[in-house]
């Protein structure tokens, strides 16, 4: 069909990270640490464990935007529970990889979720800055109870301690693209984690 672009087993041979790719990005990528089929698999796992925990609750998922889009459709399709959706949009970092710690409200839940039982899911916990100020925040709201699953976790850098009932994955503190998370808003398609070649940073520091 023209314009469809068909993908093949030979394009992930020659691929550098060895997935698929026409998506322009191939260049920039430096080492995949997290792939699609691992991912994938993890959700199911997570999703498997959230359906058992919350038998006979009325379960809200809420996911941060944008970062945590992919993991909330994927994630979801693995909760065989009725279960209710919301977003909320923050902003922590501008176009820059570093954390400023300060958090701003760019889209706040659509309803009440007193007494309902909440389940926030985050990308990526790094600083922890982020989902400390949220949890703060939607606590003050007193939900029944609030837990988080979080995609990715950091390891050694948490700045506030938290708790975290659902993690798919520990990682190395570095910088990381793909499966919703960006680097000045590109990247997020890639199915899979990975790092980007130093080269990438086209951002004045
Ligand atoms: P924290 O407040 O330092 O924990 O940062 C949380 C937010 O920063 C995440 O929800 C992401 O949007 C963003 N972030 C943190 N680390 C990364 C990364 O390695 N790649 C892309 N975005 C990140
Ligand atoms: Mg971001």
């Amino acid at each position: 069909m023209e314009g469809t672009v068909e993908l093949t087993e030979k394009d992930a041979a020659t691929s550098p990270v060895g997935e698929p790719f026409a998506d322009g990005y191939d260049e920039d990528i430096g080492r995949v640490l997290v792939t699609r089929e691992q991912l994938q698999a993890k959700l199911r796992e997570l999703g498997g464990q959230i359906t058992g925990d919350y038998q006979d609750r009325d379960l809200l998922l809420v996911a941060v935007l944008k970062g945590a889009f992919m993991v909330m459709a994927d994630l979801a399709r693995h909760i065989h529970l009725p279960v209710d959706f919301d977003f909320m949009a923050v902003a922590s970092y501008g176009a820059a990889t570093q954390t400023s710690g300060v958090v701003r409200i760019l889209k706040d839940l659509d309803r009440d979720i007193e007494g309902r039982h909440v389940l926030l899911v985050e990308d990526i916990v790094d600083s922890g800055l982020t989902l400390n100020y949220l949890l703060k925040n939607l606590r003050g709201r007193r939900p029944a109870t609030l837990e988080v699953c979080a995609l990715l976790q950091k390891k050694g850098i948490q700045r506030v301690p938290l708790d975290l009932r659902y993690v798919g994955f520990e990682i190395p503190p570095d910088f990381v693209v793909g499966y919703g998370l960006d680097y000045a808003e590109k990247f997020r398609n890639l199915p899979y984690i990975a790092t980007l070649k130093p080269e990438a940073y086209t951002d004045p520091a």
